[in-house]
């Protein structure tokens, strides 16, 4: 077998989806399914920001699956600094059989999936953050929707979710409207979106930019948000409650959308910014069964990428 990697979405088919789809609902379902699948195997994990969920969602799936976790935050290897990438991939690759990283730019992951010869999962970058958007989407599935043609729409910053989200709609078929403000910096990345839009014309899908939230949100039966300030633009943060003051996930918004249409998040969430407390506790909120099923999906991510 070819060693595979998931750097970004587009490494993996609609047939991979749909084989990672089918074994994350089997793990849902029990969650001791496939246990023992990864015994003898070792995961680094290393992140060079904060993680809740990721963190705790591979260390826990690798336990479960019967395998071992060394995480490696950037006070232990600091990335870059200590030693090139390139160095770390060429060590890493000689003691472990996956190496799953957070880090500040895709450049990292796309070396350490080049100089290593054992899989590279991206767990974050600037540009992307495919496992957040496999669970998501499988969330929807989960919960008895077709993807093909279901009318999601993403409000607030062109981000790293917002790209993985917008490439996996493409390539399962969602009809997705993204809303940023129209300034470059807060746009999604114009190859990506591009890219997705060619996604979603094989696919059947529509990928669409349309400014105005109270537009875009017609229609949607799922409204999806992230922070205004990713993880290394905390300087930001400022300007950006001013820019984005009129993205903000709450009742008036939610009104526009189709009636019960679920409210998204990847999390961590800033209520009062991009969500209102009320958005997020409300009965449409789906934002912990999004955040279980990143559980599932890095298991089948694991077990998928690491034994096909
Ligand atoms: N959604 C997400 O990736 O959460 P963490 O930053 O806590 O890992
Ligand atoms: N866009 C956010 C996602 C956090 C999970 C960030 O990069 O900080």
């Amino acid at each position: 077998m070819n060693k595979r990697d998931l750097t970004y979405i587009p490494d993996l088919s609609r047939e991979d989806v749909r084989i990672i789809f089918g074994r994350s609902a089997e793990m849902k379902k029990d969650r001791t399914a496939y246990a023992g699948s990864l015994a003898g195997k070792v995961m680094a994990l290393i992140s060079e920001k904060q993680s809740l969920r990721t963190r705790v969602t591979f260390e826990t799936g690798m336990y479960q699956l019967g395998g071992y976790s060394i995480y490696l935050s950037n006070h232990d290897i600091s990335l870059g600094k200590r030693e090139p990438v390139i160095d770390i991939a060429r060590n890493l690759e000689r003691w472990v059989d996956v190496i799953v990283a957070r880090v500040f730019k895709q450049e990292s992951i796309i070396d350490l999936a080049k100089y290593s010869s054992v899989p590279v999962i991206n767990a974050l970058s600037d540009m992307a953050h495919p496992c957040q958007a496999l669970a998501d989407l499988f969330t929807l599935e989960w919960l008895g929707h077709d993807l093909k043609g279901f009318p999601f729409t993403y409000i607030g910053d062109g981000n790293n979710v917002c790209h993985s989200l917008m490439l996996l709609s493409g390539l399962t078929g969602v009809k997705m409207t993204v809303s940023t403000p129209e300034i470059e910096t807060y746009m999604p990345n114009k190859k990506i979106f591009e890219q997705a839009r060619a996604l979603a014309r094989e696919s059947g899908g529509e990928i669409i930019h349309e400014p105005n939230p109270g537009r875009a949100v017609q229609g949607a039966k799922a409204v999806y948000t992230d922070v205004w300030a990713s993880m290394g633009q905390e300087k930001e943060a400022e300007i950006r409650k001013q820019v984005f003051a009129k993205y903000q996930v709450n009742a008036a918004l939610l009104s526009q959308a189709e009636p019960g249409a679920y409210v998204m998040h990847c999390l961590p969430a800033h209520r009062g910014e991009e969500i209102t407390d009320e958005a997020m506790e409300s009965e449409q909120s789906i934002v912990f069964e999004q955040a279980e099923n990143r559980l599932h999906t890095q298991k089948a991510i694991l077990h998928y990428l690491m034994l096909g």
